[in-house]
């Protein structure tokens, strides 16, 4: 069975108390938190006051994306602030090793996170170091856009990449899943489905990410 995500960037945030007890009785596995700069993506999101606050009542896993330049800086205040896992994009991170070894230094679990133009052959000598890879399959910076098809094929990619060197790093699918082309994305090779309209905007949301969560591969 795959992992589920919900992406609370989608959620209603005045009443983000009751969405967080919804994904806590849920199936879904994680919380999944975007955190956006304004610069490397064209949009700001919410940050660590926010997380903070989530985390009090968070009772799963709380998965920090961070779509913002210099992420070391902040690196010691999403600690703080509750992250179990913290994901860094490859494109905003030239010292990328060195970042990943400070999340690792902090205890919590790294990830990288590739943009739709970025191969998966660049993530080749950071992989063994990983947790998770994100698989952008959108154009990061707003919820709610159609999933770009070309990431299938990088599913596949990573992968075969995955399995070839034996490694336990798990495929993260965040942009556009919906439950009509969930089971096609997990087929492909993808561990977790982030999932932040789809779910946020269903009439039943439980209900939704039970039909994420019972796909198989
Ligand atoms: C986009 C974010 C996503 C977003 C997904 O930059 O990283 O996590 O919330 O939203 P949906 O699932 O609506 O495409
Ligand atoms: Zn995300």
């Amino acid at each position: 069975m795959c992992l589920v995500a919900p992406s609370l960037l989608a959620c209603n945030f005045l009443k983000l108390e009751e969405e967080c007890k919804m994904v806590n009785e849920s199936e879904a596995d994680w919380f999944h938190l975007d955190v956006m700069d304004g610069r490397f993506v064209p949009n700001i999101s919410f940050g660590i006051p926010i997380i903070e606050h989530i985390r009090k009542i968070a009772k799963k896993t709380c998965d920090v994306h961070l779509m913002i330049e210099e992420p070391g800086n902040l690196v010691p205040a999403f600690k703080k602030a509750g992250a179990d896992q913290v994901t860094v994009h490859l494109e905003a991170c030239p010292n990328l090793h060195r970042n990943i070894q400070q999340i690792k230094e902090f205890g919590m679990l790294p990830g990288v996170a590739i943009n739709p133009h970025t191969p998966v052959s660049f993530l080749s000598d950071i992989l063994a170091d990983i947790h998770q890879v994100i698989i952008m399959s959108v154009n990061p910076g707003f919820g709610g856009q159609k999933f770009i098809l070309h990431t299938l094929e990088k599913i596949k990619q990573l992968r075969k990449m995955i399995d070839e060197k034996n490694l336990d790093v798990l495929i993260e699918i965040d942009g556009g899943v919906t439950v009509e082309n969930a089971a096609e994305i997990v087929h492909a090779g993808a561990d977790v489905l982030v999932a932040g309209n789809t779910v946020f905007s269903a009439v039943y949301p439980v209900e939704t990410i039970r039909q994420l969560k019972n796909i198989t591969r």
